[in-house]
């Protein structure tokens, strides 16, 4: 048998590689369904730029802006000082599952992502609000902007991967400066030494390798919050598109997918086991998920997996997925399975990916759907 080739940073030898330079990856979903804590082999990478290394010793971060106090941190410093905790959140990227809003018009130059650009982990770190809460927040600030030391090169200019969070959720007690992850020394390639974790939101806020922080009365002015990360309606295009306008993400909304069986399975009739993943944005919680298996015309609720970390009773559900599965008889032919979540707030999904299409290819929460042929 041919042996796997290894993956770059450690990853899974099946890992789905989107794209090598820069490193964007995923895990298949049969693999990433399996357990509700992403191992960090499986977890998903998103880089804009190659990934930095920083040295840990010489690293500093700074607060500034309308912060009462500059401070100047060391990683020393930010463990001596705050509080250590930690936090099981799901970080996902605005684009996962792109490849189904694709499927309805081409998007250039964005990631073909499948429905892998996600994982949960257990983020270790201090509250980004005591290190804001040290630094003094001045009178009129809104927003919390965080520069990464990755180095971007757009528009003929060399910057730091950037965004911002409004000042409500930057005091939040979720949002994390994270140093470990899953109980390890944060890796490279997910943001080493130091990484803000912001659950709840799209991953793009949750910015990797973060050297600044910024207290100030605007949203952030970084090519990653004010053009990229934007949501416009489905007739405004790249040539067309008006930058000061548009939806700047920020919450993650309701949405579920399919991890097995995986698209275009080939499977006997009889019992055929269905399982995925759900995930709420904004600290709603996953309530529901319904299964199909005639393309919508009758449902049927999937189960939770029980576990303690998966119960919603037993745990702070608000900032992680929810792993389900569910039991059909499939007949012979051709099947559309299709899952779809509801969360606490009682929101669900569009029926069809067409129906919210826009041009960046963000945020599709459309019903999944995974044909299978059974015989
Ligand atoms: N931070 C920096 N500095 N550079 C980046 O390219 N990508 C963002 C965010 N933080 C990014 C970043 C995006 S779009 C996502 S979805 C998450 O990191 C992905 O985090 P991960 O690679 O650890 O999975």
């Amino acid at each position: 048998m041919k042996k796997a080739e290894a993956q770059p940073f450690d990853k899974h030898a099946r890992t789905i590689v989107r794209e090598r330079e820069p490193f964007n990856s995923g895990a298949p979903l049969d693999l990433l369904g399996e357990r509700f804590i992403t191992p960090i082999e499986l977890f998903y990478v998103r880089n804009h730029a190659p990934v930095p290394r920083i040295d840990e010793q010489s690293f500093r971060l700074k607060i500034d802006g309308m912060a009462k106090r500059t401070l100047d941190l060391s990683l020393e410093d930010l463990r001596a000082k705050y509080t250590k905790h930690e936090v099981t959140a799901t970080l996902q990227c605005a684009g996962n599952r792109r490849d189904d809003l694709i499927s309805v018009r081409e998007i250039p130059g964005e990631v073909k992502w499948g429905a892998e650009a996600l994982g949960t982990a257990t983020w270790g770190g201090v509250r980004l609000r005591d290190a804001l809460e040290s630094a003094g927040v001045g009178e009129g600030a809104a927003h919390v902007e965080f520069i990464g030391g990755d180095e971007v090169e757009k528009q003929g200019k060399t910057f730091g991967f950037g965004g911002s969070i409004p000042l409500s959720k930057a005091l939040s007690e979720e949002v994390l400066l994270a140093f470990e992850m899953n109980g390890r020394a944060l890796p490279d390639v997910h943001g080493a030494p130091l990484r803000v974790v912001v659950p709840g939101y799209l991953g793009a806020r949750s910015v990797k390798w973060v050297r600044k922080i910024s207290v100030q009365r605007e949203a952030s002015t970084n090519y990653y919050q004010a053009h990229a990360y934007k949501i416009f309606p489905p007739h405004i295009t790249a040539e067309n598109a008006d930058w000061t306008t548009g939806l700047m993400l920020g919450e993650m909304s309701v949405n579920a997918a399919i991890c097995a069986p995986e698209a275009g399975a080939n499977m006997p009739e009889g019992k055929c086991a269905i399982s995925g993943y759900a995930t709420a944005g904004g600290g709603r919680s996953v309530e529901r998920v319904d299964v199909s298996i005639d393309g919508g015309a009758s449902w049927v609720e999937a189960e939770f997996v029980r576990s303690e970390e998966n119960d919603a009773s037993s745990n702070d559900a608000r900032w992680a997925w929810r792993l389900w599965t569910c039991e059909a008889e499939l007949s012979k032919g051709t099947h559309t399975v299709i899952a779809r979540a509801f969360d606490s707030a009682a929101n669900t999904q569009p029926e069809s990916a067409a129906s919210i299409w826009n041009f960046k290819g963000y945020m599709n929460n459309a019903w999944h759907r995974v044909e299978v042929d059974v015989n």
